[in-house]
């Protein structure tokens, strides 16, 4: 019993630091980026989500919802992480290396490799938003799995029904199914970046690494069943999600951030809104 108090203190502990670090990061990019709109955007952005996953918790705790309707925290704790992601890559910057990829220059042969450069973010964007959307679909699956029970009563068929969601073991095996194979698009999806990061020799490495982590977590997901949710594993395969999760948002979001880059940077002059003025401040 103390040792459950324990987590539970620690978790508030910790959650509370990690708003208090969320809204004061809020304040201080809404203050040093008066003029990118972007960045104010995400940065309220991180409020709200931080908001909805504090008000989900305490409908959670003070309502009993029904046990799957709890992975809703889960998701929307998933969405500001990411959400965070594109937030830091955006103030990091990573907006000049497009605007330095379209400048203008007289080498005709330094302009065509800055625009290859450009073409190969373009050609890595769609798998690595597919990743990110297979990746975050999948922590829906897993986080519906655990919440509503439906992984507990599958691997202990004998004993009672957890919860009013997951009401018969075939539905449980069900939802373990289609977490298991929902796992396939998630490799499919990796590979594919793989595949295109290799080709344009952009985001190798994080594309190696999103692969060897697939296969962790899909170790950790086998090696939960086979212990029968054990504790370190189980929270093991929830973190090794998480930082799928951050590295496929980051490789999404540099591409993605290269690209507005560029495009903003080959706009005329006068057509340059505020927002736009964070290719130069970054
Ligand atoms: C990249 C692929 C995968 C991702 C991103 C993923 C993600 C997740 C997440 C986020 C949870 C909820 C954890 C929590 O709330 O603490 C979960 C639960 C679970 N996953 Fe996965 N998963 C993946 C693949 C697999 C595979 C291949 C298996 C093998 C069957 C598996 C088995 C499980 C089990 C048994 C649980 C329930 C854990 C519990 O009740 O404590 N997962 N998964």
């Amino acid at each position: 019993m103390e040792g459950i108090i324990l987590v539970e203190f620690t978790h508030r502990t910790f959650s509370t630091l990690t708003g208090l670090l969320i809204l004061l990061n809020a304040y201080w990019q809404w203050k040093v980026h008066p003029n990118d709109r972007m960045v104010r955007i995400l940065s309220v952005l991180s409020i709200v989500l931080l908001g909805s996953v504090a008000v989900m918790g305490g409908i959670n705790v003070l309502q009993k919802l029904p046990s799957g309707l709890t992975a809703i925290d889960m998701a929307l704790a998933a969405l500001l992480l990411a959400e965070l992601v594109v937030l830091m890559v955006r103030v990091n910057g990573r907006t000049e290396s497009g605007a330095e990829l379209v400048a203008e220059s007289d080498d005709a042969i330094t302009k065509g490799r800055r625009e290859q450069e450009i073409l190969a973010h373009k050609r890595v964007l769609k798998p690595a938003a597919a990743v990110v959307a297979a990746v975050y679909s999948e922590i829906l699956l897993g986080g519906f799995f655990k919440h509503s029970s439906a992984s507990y009563t599958y691997v202990h068929p004998a004993a009672p029904l957890q919860n009013e969601l997951v009401t018969r073991f075939a539905t449980a095996e069900l939802v373990m199914y289609i977490h298991m194979f929902a796992g396939f698009f998630v490799v499919l999806s990796l590979f594919w970046l793989f595949v295109h990061a290799k080709k344009q020799n952009l985001f190798v490495k994080p594309s190696v690494l999103l692969l060897i982590l697939a296969g962790i977590q899909g170790f950790l997901g086998f090696f939960s069943i086979a212990t029968k949710l054990e504790l370190l594993t189980t929270t093991a395969h929830m973190a090794v999600a998480a930082l799928m999760l951050m590295i496929g948002t980051y490789v999404a979001a540099v591409a993605q951030q290269v690209l507005a880059g560029a495009r903003s940077a080959q706009r005329p002059a006068t057509k340059f809104s505020s927002g736009q003025t964070a290719i130069s401040n970054g």
